[in-house]
């Protein structure tokens, strides 16, 4: 789709763009795929003014369910800032750029165009003069050039980056690991202090709390109440190997040898992919899913005593979207927006933060 015809479409889109001005912790969420965050932003009693993100597909997801927001969908990199509405107070700006070009596994992140999109993000911040910035990443982010050239282009604007800390969701409620970067500019001192010294809530949830209850499916198979509750079909000898691998956090080393695939024989078990086929454990957490998390070639994506991969329902529950939020798109769509989101209760988690960080940028504690 062409610029000019996404933005035909946002001119026609239903938001009320009738913003009471009064509002408190109005927010711009960048790159906003699906709306994981803005969906757990306005679960804190953030308001989502404006969003960004050129995915067709996750803007369509998007508009489901956020009808409110005004949503461009466009490449970042077209957008003019004099075009977008006259926002005076915005409290928040979400930065979530790729983070293919940050991860460690991507072996052509050097050569990856998409590092510099972080980058964008300064002139919204020139702009609008949020009282908080959130970046949310892989830690790969923190050793970039770009996040050097990032520093550099905020200090003379007044923004100052707080430490770079590393996260694993699973300290935040979200049961899955996922290590993430996170860091925050603010143009107060205190808020900075105060982002530097928080300490993660430490609370755990498992792979059962969020889907041990849902009905149990066999391969082919589909929940006739929920279309995302649905089980790939197998191949037979993928069936015969999940039957072989034990219950609840079993691995692909337990194959007979008959079962176990070549190259799997020649990584053996210390090397990466070790995962593949391997079955998630109940009473753990997920591993972190990828855009790949309902396939059992990818890693360790199998349903802990059911021998199927985990459903797409299964995939978003782990990453935290409530029941009743809706999906557009085929099966592999809707995978890669739920593997690319941000855990929302992470960011649930981090919104008590936020509100106190805005509120000493804004003057009205100290
Ligand atoms: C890490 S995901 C964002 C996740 C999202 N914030 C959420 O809450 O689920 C990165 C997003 O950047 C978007 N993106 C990539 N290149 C872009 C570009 N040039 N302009 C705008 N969005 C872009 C992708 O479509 C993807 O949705």
């Amino acid at each position: 789709m062409s610029i000019r015809d996404s933005e035909a479409k946002v001119s026609k889109s239903p938001h009320k763009n009738n913003l009471n001005q009064s509002d408190e912790l109005i927010t711009i969420d960048l790159f906003s795929g699906s709306g994981a965050v803005t969906a757990a932003l306005k679960e804190a009693g953030f308001q989502v003014a404006v969003a960004l993100d050129n995915d067709a597909t996750a803007c369509k997801t998007y508009r489901l369910n956020h009808q409110e927001v005004d949503l461009r969908e466009t490449d970042i990199c077209a957008v003019s800032v004099k075009d977008l509405p006259r926002i005076p107070n915005i409290s928040l700006l979400v930065v979530c750029a790729p983070c293919q070009p940050f991860s460690l596994q991507n072996q052509k992140r050097n050569k990856d165009p998409r590092s510099k999109l972080v980058l964008q993000s300064v002139k919204f911040i020139t702009e609008f003069s949020p009282n908080l910035v959130f970046f949310e990443n892989v830690p790969g982010l923190a050793s970039s050039p770009e996040f050097r050239k990032l520093k550099r282009l905020l200090s003379p604007i007044g923004y100052k980056l707080t430490r770079v800390r590393l996260f694993d969701a699973a300290d935040f409620g979200v049961p899955q690991r996922r290590k993430r970067c996170v860091v925050m500019a603010s143009k107060s001192k205190s808020a900075i202090k105060l982002f530097n010294s928080f300490t993660p809530p430490g609370i755990k949830a498992t792979v059962f709390d969020a889907i041990g209850k849902l009905p149990v499916l066999k391969s082919g198979e589909q929940d006739s109440q929920d279309a995302l509750h649905k089980a790939r079909q197998h191949k037979p000898i993928v069936l015969e190997r999940l039957q072989h691998i034990p219950k609840d956090g079993g691995s692909r080393s337990s194959l007979p040898e008959h079962l176990q695939l070549d190259c799997h024989k020649r990584m053996g078990e210390t090397q990466t992919y070790s995962d593949v086929y391997g079955r998630m454990k109940w009473n753990d957490v997920a591993p972190t899913l990828t855009t790949g998390c309902t396939d059992v070639t990818k890693g360790r994506f199998v349903h802990p005593d059911q021998n199927r991969a985990i459903t797409l329902r299964e995939a978003a529950l782990l990453q935290g979207f409530p029941l009743k939020y809706k999906f557009s798109g085929n099966s592999s769509s809707i995978a890669r927006q739920i593997g690319n989101a941000v855990p929302l209760g992470l960011v649930t988690q981090l919104a008590p933060l936020m509100k106190n960080m805005i509120s000493l940028a804004k003057g009205d504690i100290s």
